[in-house]
């Protein structure tokens, strides 16, 4: 059934206090709960109470201490008539986490139990109203094997703990915040903790401790550091606190996502909390950092303001995202954390505005709500939430937040309360912005400049493209951060902010003898597409000179991606493609030469624009075209600058490795100088990349070194292969590395290489992370995905029907990239539908993979 947002009501009954009782075992656990329910006033009265199941059965019911019998199954639901305002409902389920392969309920994963519940996954473990308004206080107490899980967590605070003498222990835990079902969380295995403390801004002491399994403690002290920094950070910026004595984050090495918020409890990817430099780049690094900060601040903005129903899911995702954003932006430097946020918004979420998946930040229809945790909504929801950031000022905005937690504090809210507290707090009108909520696709815009007398003319206009159940747009409110360069001197009077709220605009500016350069969107202050009619000479101009990074790398980007565009669709002469080159050559060098640039700054500049944003660029495209031209432009580049590639990579090979951004920004231009030489010079990047490996003290030089490899046909390649694996067989995480290495590589055969390693002793499709590291890396590497004879579709649709069944949230996350058929050439094209119907006309196919094959056959 298809669930709409307009049909929200709220639940007829409140739960108070729940207890859970766990008799814990891996193929058996016993789970008795007992729920505190009264009716609310505030909702239509029912006789009924309606609770959520999915998979389990009710071995014995009670009503207020008497075994009952006026209960039925509804379905999956357990439907219980009550006569009167108040009573205790209790309830037994058996359940087998060994045999939970979807990782969503309570589950198993390498002897230790855990659980997944947000969205749906509580009603997996007990019958209940798994729905985000209904509020409950919980205890828990758990029982189990002392041997097998010596260690037993839940949400909130440890209330008691004991040895029962005959093996097993037990553990209750109380959590005073009422929350909604998907924050609970229950662990219980053989961990060991790495313990600190920190103090809040009002003196509360909180005991933090990050569990894992006892080889990796070793690997837990980036996170830790993380930890304690979004704390303080969150203090100080949002004026948040942390509101329980204990903080726990275990990691788990089998989960859907990347990590869960659980109150007090976060459960985490082992992908996210694991690092050193031995085993995890700089990457990595960064993505401990963030994904540990958002998921503490969902501490406020999810668990102490928590989503009223699952449309509203951008409410704590969008504005969480943005939050992880401004700290890691404070921690590493605005510039490249921008460019980053910016790069995976186009290359993840442009790509799901333009298709068939595309939906507003706040989703007006569902059937399976998994299939909502977007890119749209978590990073085009936080860029929704930036906007109004730079609409306003950060110390008006921090007003709005305020008064948004003031207000909203102990409450399930919706995405309207938050614009409204923005409204009220921060001052700004929001209502026309509202449709950034309520519309999908990516705005277009496109800007001319007129100079005459001493005047320039900016004239705007807004296209809000046709999206599936959305014909006709409105236009909205799209902030633009401009300057006007004076291309005599280099510079301009200051920024400014114009708002295009009108289909077309037009905006003067005075004084300008003659025509000046234009820089727009800077910071890329609005998620839209910018037309501009700009010279390659101008913009050789802004990706040398303009003073916001984001417009530099923009600049240069443009440039490149106008090229390959026009290279790729016919009509480019070699004279005009030799023209081209020659600006960006010209643009090249200064990035390369440019001493006032730090090493990060310039690997961003020097990056080419991925496939996949290339691909976008085309209403119809074609992959191995554009690959081509690409690969083409790369080693004419890596020929043209062999010197000076050569040269700044010794150079940055004698830095030292740390952790600061002087040594990161060596590393990165380090891999990016060979990858250029690797196109243009094979033998030479092979003798270069097998030394960076070789001298390597860290995962980035090493995993650097060894993509480029496995980009070649070189001999080299398959004997570093075999020795990354030997060397680090132990560690899964690093395992995934060369999966993902040689599935993600530009070597010509590196579908046959996905192949082979399906059948490869470490393949294992139970496991999350593993499938992603060949298949994700595989769907997002266009040219091999995309290769002619339909293999590639073929691959990715045999892989969907054989997940499905195990692990269907994984499995349609897959969809997407077969979704894409509309906008590929015509052979392509038809083989990708055929195979989205093959997976449509599969039996018993799970609600969350018939959703994304049905919208995405449209
Ligand atoms: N709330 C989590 C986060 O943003 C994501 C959990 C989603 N899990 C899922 N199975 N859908 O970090
Ligand atoms: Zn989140």
């Amino acid at each position: 059934p298809v669930i709409r947002r307009e049909d929200y009501q709220p639940f007829p009954w409140l739960v108070p206090a729940t207890r859970l009782e766990f008799t814990l075992g891996l193929a058996k656990t016993i789970v008795v709960s007992t729920l505190q329910i009264e009716r609310n006033p505030a909702a239509q009265a029912s006789a009924v109470l309606r609770l959520d199941g999915d998979g389990i059965s009710a071995a014995s019911v009670t009503v207020d201490g008497q075994e009952s019998s006026g209960w039925e199954m509804d379905g999956d639901s357990l439907l219980l008539t009550l006569p009167g305002d108040a009573h205790e409902v209790s309830i037994t389920t058996e359940i087998d986490p060994s045999a939970n392969t979807q990782l969503m309920g309570l589950y198993a994963s390498n002897g230790m139990l855990c659980t997944q519940c947000e969205a749906e996954g509580f009603r997996r473990i007990t019958f209940f109203p798994d729905r985000p308004d209904v509020l409950s206080t919980y205890t828990v107490r758990m029982a189990g094997s002392q041997a097998d899980f010596p260690v037993l967590l839940s949400n909130g605070n440890k209330a008691a703990e004991g040895e029962n003498g005959d093996g097993t222990h037990w553990a209750e835990w109380h959590d005073p915040w009422p929350k909604p079902s998907y924050l609970f969380a229950l662990v219980a295995g053989d961990l060991v903790a790495n313990a600190d403390s920190f103090t809040t801004l009002s003196g509360r002491e909180v005991d933090l401790a990050i569990y894992v399994r006892d080889g990796d403690l070793g690997r837990t002290r980036h996170a830790m550091t993380s930890l304690i920094k979004s704390m303080e950070w969150d203090e100080q910026t949002f004026g948040r606190e942390y509101d329980l004595d204990v903080f726990n984050i275990v990691a788990v090495s089998d989960f859907n996502m990347g990590a869960m918020e659980n109150k007090g409890l976060n459960v985490f990817n082992t992908k996210y909390v694991l690092a050193d430099p031995e085993t995890a780049t700089d990457g990595d690094f960064d993505g401990v950092e963030g994904v540990i900060a958002h998921e503490y601040f969902h501490n406020w903005s999810g668990n102490r303001v928590t989503c009223r129903d699952w449309f509203q899911l951008s409410l704590k995702e969008g504005f969480t995202v943005l939050r992880d954003q401004l700290f890691s932006q404070d921690m590493q430097g605005e510039a490249v954390k921008r460019i980053e946020d910016v790069r995976i918004l186009r290359s993840a979420q442009f790509p799901e505005d333009s298709g068939p998946l595309a939906h507003p930040i706040r989703p007006d229809s569902f059937r399976e709500i998994s299939n909502f945790y977007t890119a749209t909504v978590y990073n085009k929801g936080a860029e929704v939430i930036r906007m109004m950031r730079t609409m306003c000022g950060p110390e008006a905005f921090r007003q709005g937040t305020d008064l948004y937690f003031d207000r909203h504090d102990g409450e399930a809210a919706t995405c309207e309360d938050f614009i409204r507290a923005m409204e009220d707090g921060a001052g700004l009108d929001l209502s026309q912005f509202r449709l950034w909520y309520s519309q999908a696709g990516t705005p277009r815009v496109d800007i001319n400049l007129e100079h005459s007398g001493d005047t320039a003319t900016l004239t705007l206009k807004q296209t809000v493209p046709p999206t599936p159940g959305q014909p006709g747009k409105k236009p909205m409110p799209i902030p633009l951060r401009i300057a006007l360069f004076d291309r005599d001197n280099g510079s301009h009077e200051g920024e400014q902010l114009i708002v295009l709220d009108q289909p077309e605009q037009s905006f003067s500016f005075g004084g300008f003898a003659s025509s000046p350069v234009l820089s727009v969107n800077r910071g890329f202050s609005a998620p839209v597409r910018i037309a501009r009619d700009i010279s390659d000479d101008d913009l050789v101009f802004l990706a040398a000179k303009d003073d916001d990074p984001f417009a530099r790398y923009e600049a240069m980007q443009d440039l490149i991606v106008r090229h390959l565009t026009a290279a790729s669709s016919d009509g480019l002469d070699d004279y005009a493609r030799e023209a081209a080159r020659r600006s960006i050559a010209q643009a090249f060098e200064a990035i390369l030469t440019d001493e006032t640039l730090d090493d990060s700054m310039r690997g961003e500049l020097m990056m080419l624009p991925g496939l996949t944003y290339l691909l976008e660029q085309q209403q119809v495209a074609d992959p191995t075209r554009i690959h081509e031209e690409r690969e083409g432009l790369k080693a004419w580049l890596g020929a043209r600058f062999e010197d000076g590639l050569a040269k700044l990579h010794r150079r940055v090979s004698a830095v030292a490795y740390s952790q600061e951004s002087a040594s990161r920004g060596a590393r990165k231009v380090k891999t990016q100088a060979l990858a250029y030489l690797a196109a243009a010079n094979g033998a030479l990047a092979s003798e270069m990349a097998a030394a960076q490996y070789d001298a390597a003290d860290n995962m980035t030089d090493r995993q650097g070194a060894l993509m480029v490899l496995t980009g070649l046909s070189t001999e080299r390649r398959s004997a570093k292969l075999l020795d990354f694996h030997e060397r680090y067989s132990d560690n899964e995480l690093v395992v995934d590395k060369w999966f993902a290495l040689q599935a993600s590589s530009l070597h010509p055969e590196a579908i046959e290489h996905v192949k082979a390693l399906a059948d490869h002793a470490d393949f294992n499709i139970r496991n999350p992370n593993r499938v992603r590291s060949l298949y994700m890396a595989f769907a997002a590497n266009p040219h091999a995905f995309h290769a002619a004879d339909g293999e590639g579709y073929r691959l990715i649709a045999d892989l969907i029907l054989e997940l499905d069944p195990i692990n269907p949230q994984t499995a349609a996350r897959f969809v997407p990239s077969l979704g894409r058929w509309r906008r590929i050439e015509p052979k392509r094209s038809a083989m990708m539908r055929a195979e989205l119907e093959r997976i449509r006309s599969a039996k018993n196919l799970s609600r969350d993979t018939f959703e994304q094959v049905a919208r995405s056959l449209g």
